[in-house]
């Protein structure tokens, strides 16, 4: 059974929703957050799960060596298209986030807008996190950014939606399973009288759970934040932003 993340239709139909012009707008601010909050000003980046490359092509602007891996064909095409307009050299690879793994070549390596814990085996999170540990150089910083669960314990909706400039609504229906471990979304997209609907699940951390599998992966130190200005992680806090250091 091919897994929720395989479908490269949700991609391709959620592109519009997911990647917004304000999302391209926010990414180098966010960059130059994420830069102060690692400590790093040059170097080597591994931008994982990079999707159409919005980060990886504000660091190489940045004069950053950037390697972004993303799974999805339609969107690495999507990440080159970007680059290419920016003039702003990036090695692009397609690879699942379990299989990349290139030892002691990153300074600093990013997990950005809720791209990890997509996997029905959660050893297969763990072993994402050790490929990450593995390929950072001694020193090297690991930047995570996701929806924490604290967060989501507290402003849980099983339903809501938003309506698009185009016309298009798109309705969020979730559910929390698996003794509050994940989350199932579906997406019901309705566009003029045509609804298209997809269903994706993924594992919901906690800001210790996320330490302690950091901590288990080999990082020998973890700072937890609410945001990208390091403001305190915890229920108020839209966002688990994990720093984790490698020795
Ligand atoms: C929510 S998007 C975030 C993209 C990007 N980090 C950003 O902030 O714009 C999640 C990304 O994870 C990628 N992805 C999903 N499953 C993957 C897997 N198993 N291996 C590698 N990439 C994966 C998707 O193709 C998508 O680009």
């Amino acid at each position: 059974m091919p897994e929720w993340f395989e479908n490269e239709r949700f991609w391709i139909e959620t592109y519009p929703y997911m990647f917004d012009a304000a999302r391209f707008a926010a990414a180098d601010e966010q960059v130059r957050k994420i830069l102060k909050l690692a400590g790093r000003r040059r170097g080597a980046v591994l931008d994982l799960c990079c999707g159409p490359g919005r980060h990886a092509v504000a660091l190489a602007r940045r004069g950053f060596r950037v390697t972004g891996v993303d799974r999805t064909q339609f969107l690495l095409n999507k990440a080159r298209q970007h680059a290419r307009k920016s003039r702003a050299k990036v090695e692009f690879v397609h690879s699942d986030m379990r299989d990349f793994v290139r030892p002691d070549s990153f300074d600093l390596a990013l997990s950005l807008f809720t791209s990890f814990g997509y996997f029905d085996n959660k050893d297969d999170d763990m072993m994402v996190l050790r490929n990450v540990h593995a390929s950072l150089r001694r020193g090297g910083v690991f930047v995570m950014d996701l929806a924490g669960k604290e967060w989501l314990a507290k402003v849980f909706q099983p339903t809501n939606s938003t309506r698009h400039p185009d016309g298009s609504v798109l309705i969020h229906v979730h559910e929390i399973f698996d003794d509050w471990t994940r989350i199932r979304n579906e997406w019901i997209l309705l566009k003029g009288d045509k609804a298209l609907r997809f269903k994706f699940h993924h594992t919901i951390y906690s800001g210790q759970e996320l330490k302690d599998r950091l901590h288990q992966a080999g990082f020998a130190k973890v700072n937890l934040y609410g945001d990208f200005e390091a403001h305190p992680y915890g229920p108020e806090a839209p966002r688990l932003v994990a720093v984790a250091r490698k020795s």
